[in-house]
């Protein structure tokens, strides 16, 4: 069961609900990715942290272009750094994503970056938080992405 107590121990299942604490220090790491955000064109920038089953936590925020269609989310960013820098399945299973954007409007990640963690975290949970330190929406990529397609609906070899 999720509790206040500091002392609550961070879960490496993707099923279990993530502590109080576990949750804070993503939601510090996001906001420290979107302190680096390149935005120039909408000046929305956007932190996101990425917790795996083996614990780890990588972030990445959202980098724009002058040829605007070339812009990646801060969540693929994240994603795919996490990827190409680790093998071990532990270290690519996704067990929850924390966004950070400003104002209390949740940011929920749109749907290119919604089918991207549903390839490594079909079942992680989602935290939106903004600027202020406060959580404004707590939710699963289930939930966002209900009926998804992913390597399990390809033919095996
Ligand atoms: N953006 C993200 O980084 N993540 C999302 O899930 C939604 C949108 C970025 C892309 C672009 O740089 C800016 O927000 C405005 O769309």
């Amino acid at each position: 069961m999720p509790t206040d107590d500091a002392s609550n121990i961070a879960p490496v299942s993707p099923l279990s609900p993530l502590s109080v604490d576990m949750e804070r220090v993503l939601l510090a790491e996001a906001t420290a990715a979107r302190a680096r955000a390149y935005v120039p064109y909408s000046r929305y920038a956007v932190g996101a942290a990425i917790l795996t089953a083996d614990g780890s936590i990588t972030t990445g925020c959202n980098v724009e272009n002058a040829s605007y269609g070339l812009t990646c989310c801060a969540e693929r960013n994240a994603i795919f750094a996490l990827v190409g820098a680790n093998d071990a399945p532990a270290a690519r299973r996704i067990v929850a994503v924390a966004v950070v954007t400003a104002g209390d409007d949740p940011a929920t990640p749109c749907g290119a970056c919604r089918q991207v963690i549903r390839e490594f975290g079909p079942d992680a949970a989602i935290i939106i938080g903004n600027t202020e330190g406060r959580v404004t929406l707590r939710t699963s990529l289930p939930e966002l992405l209900p009926h998804s397609f992913g390597p399990e609906q390809l033919p095996g070899d």
